[in-house]
């Protein structure tokens, strides 16, 4: 069997849409790995904060990529020895991870640790540019998002859940501003690419969201199986 007959479900969307549950869930349920790439620009946005790097540095930053000491486990995500599942997940590391993010060399520096995670049975992947760059053969592409309103809500739900202040009115305009960066990058932007189906989840809950795109998948499977 070769690598391309490992298949890939790349689910993309913007920051807060859910995008990170749903893709673990169907994972999950299809007994596929499953790749959080976002976790990947935070650790370096985390690393380059805590060796005071300059963000303007994109080949200091790029290094940083090329060397990530990360180990993703089913508890959580490990770099170097120490857990940092939920440091990576502050809102200072998330506007970090937005601005490297937009840098070439970073990027580059991340594909292959991407890429090596296609193995047997099959992966699901989360990001902006899972189907565009990272797997562009990917069995299923999803584009899923919600309105901003809704996922500021839901990013303050999840905050107010682990004891954590948060205001709503800052969360929307970062949300925004994060959406305004992403999406305007000259490198691998954040859209809704060829060939990519589009999951609006504004009025759906996880389940449904989840049953979205098994059902995309498996109608996938049927085609090929005719
Ligand atoms: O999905 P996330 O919120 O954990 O991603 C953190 C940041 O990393 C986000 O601002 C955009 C960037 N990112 C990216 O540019 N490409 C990816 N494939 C994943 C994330």
């Amino acid at each position: 069997m070769s690598i391309n007959d490992i298949p890939v479900i790349a689910i993309d969307g913007p920051s807060a849409s859910g995008k990170g549950t749903v893709a673990q869930r169907v994972a999950v349920e299809l007994g596929f790995h499953y790749l959080d790439s976002g976790a990947l620009y935070r650790l370096v946005a985390l690393s380059a904060m805590r060796m005071e790097i300059d963000f303007e540095d994109e080949l200091a930053l790029s290094d940083i990529a090329t060397r990530l000491d990360v180990i993703f486990e089913d508890a959580g995500i490990r770099l170097g020895n120490e857990d940092v599942t939920d440091a990576i997940r502050a809102e200072a590391c998330s506007n970090a991870a937005s601005r490297i993010a937009a840098y070439p060399r970073v990027r580059a520096a991340l594909l292959e640790r991407q890429r090596a995670f296609q193995q047997f049975p099959g992966l699901v992947a989360d990001g902006r540019d899972m189907g565009s760059v990272v797997f562009p053969d990917a069995a299923l592409k999803i584009f899923l998002t919600a309105s901003a309103e809704t996922r500021a809500q839901r990013r303050y739900k999840q905050l107010m859940e682990k004891g954590i202040d948060a205001n709503i009115a800052t969360l929307l305009q970062d949300i925004r501003e994060r959406d305004a960066r992403d999406s305007s990058r000259s490198v691998a932007p954040l859209q809704q690419g060829a060939g990519a189906s589009l999951l609006d989840t504004t009025s759906l809950d996880i389940g449904q969201a989840v049953d979205g795109v098994l059902r995309r998948y498996a109608e996938i499977c049927a085609k090929k199986c005719l």
